[in-house]
């Protein structure tokens, strides 16, 4: 031990566990081992970097989507979006889903009009899908790269606007609650 006492010194004998303290049922063997008493350990302070430094990618990379005011969601609808959007519907989705509203034209796809699903989740969430496919998706083939970030939302502004106006506001509920709790879980 650098610097301690030397291990010849009179009295001093390195730690052993003693043998009667083994066998302890759930108790991690430590077999004859010098166990040395220094905490934190080197290889202790050496791995608290880890998580210290995702902690910190983490919060950079949600500090700036997920911050109240600064969130993209729930996404506005503006006419603009909207019009956007049902032209990025119709040229990229309507072969599978329909035209909402319209029976699908892929037998199976889900249905974005208020008898669908669709408005029971939260923007963020469909936002992630429409770019990197549903959960369990076995069909539905990701837009990353086909379709821009603001296509995406522009696309989901317009499936929004067929939607009638208590569900609009209910699923807009739903979509601010997923970003508090995001803020919350960043310990912002
Ligand atoms: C090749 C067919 C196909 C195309 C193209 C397609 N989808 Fe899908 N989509 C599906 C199917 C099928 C599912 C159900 C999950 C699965 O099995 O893949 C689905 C699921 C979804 C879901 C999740 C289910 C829900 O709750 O609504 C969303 C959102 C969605 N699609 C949006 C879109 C949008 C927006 C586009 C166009 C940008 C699009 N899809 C293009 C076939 C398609």
């Amino acid at each position: 031990m650098p610097g301690g006492r030397p291990a010849d010194a009179p009295g001093y004998a390195p730690y052993t566990r003693p043998p009667a303290a083994r066998n302890i049922p759930g108790d991690r063997d430590l077999g004859s081992r010098n166990v040395t008493l220094t905490f934190p350990g080197p290889r202790f302070r050496r791995l608290i970097w880890i998580p210290a430094a995702l902690a910190t990618l983490i919060l950079m990379a949600c500090g700036g989507s997920s911050s109240g005011a600064d969130s993209p969601f729930p996404i506005e609808l503006t006419s603009q979006r909207i019009a956007v959007g049902e032209q990025v519907y119709a040229a990229n989705c309507t072969v599978c889903h329909g035209q909402v509203g319209a029976p699908p034209t892929l037998p199976g796809a889900p249905s974005h009009a208020e008898d669908g699903h669709t408005w029971h989740h939260a923007d963020r969430h469909l936002f992630e899908w429409i770019l990197d496919r549903p959960p369990l998706a076995q069909v539905m083939p990701p837009f990353r790269g086909t379709l821009s970030d603001e296509e995406v939302s522009a696309v989901l502004a317009y499936i929004k606007s067929t939607w009638p106006a208590d569900i609009q506001s209910r699923q807009n509920e739903l979509s601010r609650l997923i970003e508090q709790q995001l803020l919350e879980d960043a310990g912002g």
